[in-house]
């Protein structure tokens, strides 16, 4: 089995979600627990953007151990000095060096010809190569750049010493079947292809990103970029813990490993909801308060028989406690009976059947039934015998 790298970048691209500001202090806190879920890389923010995040770069770059920390840097030599400025005292320094190359860039953002993205691409990872160890360079819209052109751009790039080639899908633009395309070409394209890591960075204006990450790992990149929730520019970034979770529930298929302590996902998920303010959608995969929470009767009756029936993974895998059967109008007597004896009621089939017949009443007034309004129906039923 190959092993997939994971480069977060919640603390830059994340950050980048309106209305977000992470101050250094939060950013420390958060790289904290990124290293202890296992993440390879940590992208900490954009140097060159404000002091306050050159000091915050500088400062995770400092707190982090074992995880390589990088600061973001356009092609340009002021920003790849900021880049440094921050990061010459990180214990694992690396830089992420970005120019856009698609047609709709060049033409309308940057104004350049092709071959004046070949030479500014060239220049800028020769200068990264000389203070950082680790130098990745990513081809901004590289999902809407003509694959020739990508071609070029990788093989110069590899030849000014480029560790690792992104291609990022920007705009969240193309199709699984697409984004992998890519990769399986710049393979078989590109001299020289093996000195670099390929790398996918996915958004989700179409609701493609984790897809597209997958699709990129089964055409054999070695690493992927996301972000925790998925928070990010306009729609967000790849959800990481998805694809995390994707790779260990599907090994059969995927055959591939993480470094990732998979059981600090819930944690690291909580932290970054509470420090961004982004809430995260009660259905959100794996992550969201509905993804191990049952409702219906026959799932829980399901659920209560083997939880595998409606499962695929386990809530502890990720760091939850536990499913959580959620009683509602939906619900069965086989759960409603489970919940009795939980909550510590011990009674015949008989009187279960009394009560349940009020607790089906009380489920078209009540959408979720709670601890509390269980036992005030065995209340109301004993009350009423005593009289
Ligand atoms: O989505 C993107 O293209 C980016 C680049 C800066 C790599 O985030
Ligand atoms: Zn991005």
């Amino acid at each position: 089995m190959r092993r997939v790298q994971f480069f977060d970048t919640t603390l830059r691209d994340g950050e980048q979600s309106p209305g977000v500001n992470l101050s250094a202090k939060e950013k420390v806190a958060l790289a904290l627990q990124l290293e202890r879920l296992g993440i390879d890389v940590i992208e900490a923010g954009f140097a060159a953007a404000s002091p306050g995040d050159l000091e915050a770069v500088r400062q995770v770059g400092e707190a982090v151990g074992s995880a390589t920390v990088v600061s973001l840097a356009r092609a340009v030599p002021a920003d790849i000095e900021k880049a440094w400025e921050a990061l010459k005292h990180a214990k694992n320094p690396g830089i992420h060096v970005f120019l856009a190359t698609s047609p709709i860039h060049r033409k309308y953002k940057l104004n350049m010809t092709k071959d004046e993205v070949l030479e500014r691409a060239e220049s800028a990872v020769r200068l990264a190569k000389q203070y950082f160890p680790n130098v990745e360079f990513s081809t901004e819209d590289g999902g809407r750049t003509e694959k020739a052109f990508l071609c070029q751009v990788a093989e110069r790039v590899i030849e000014a010493g480029a560790d690792v080639l992104n291609i990022p899908d920007t705009v969240g633009y193309l199709t699984p079947q697409q984004y992998g395309e890519i990769f399986r070409y710049l393979r078989e394209n590109v001299r020289e292809i093996d000195k670099v890591k390929l790398s996918a960075h996915c958004h989700d204006d179409l609701g493609m990103a984790t897809a597209n990450t997958l699709a990129a790992i089964e055409a054999g990149v070695d690493q992927v970029e996301g972000t925790i929730n998925g928070i990010g520019e306009r729609a967000g970034n790849t959800s990481l813990e998805e694809v995390a979770m994707a790779l260990a529930t599907r090994k059969d298929y995927y055959q591939a490993t993480t470094g990732l302590n998979l059981k600090e996902i819930a944690k690291t998920s909580r932290m970054v909801s509470k420090m961004t303010g982004m809430f995260v959608p009660g259905n959100k995969a794996v992550v969201g308060a509905n993804a191990f929470a049952h409702e219906s009767g026959i799932h829980q009756d399901g659920m209560l028989k083997n939880s595998s029936t409606y499962e695929i993974m386990r809530p502890e895998m990720v760091g939850y406690e536990a499913s959580r059967m959620v009683l509602g109008k939906h619900s069965g007597r086989h759960a409603f009976r489970d919940k009795l004896k939980s909550m510590g009621y011990e009674m015949s089939d008989e009187q279960i059947s009394q009560l349940f017949v009020r607790f089906k009443e009380l489920t078209d007034r009540k959408k979720v039934i709670e601890d509390e309004d269980i036992a005030s129906l065995v209340e109301e039923r004993w009350a009423g015998e005593k009289e």
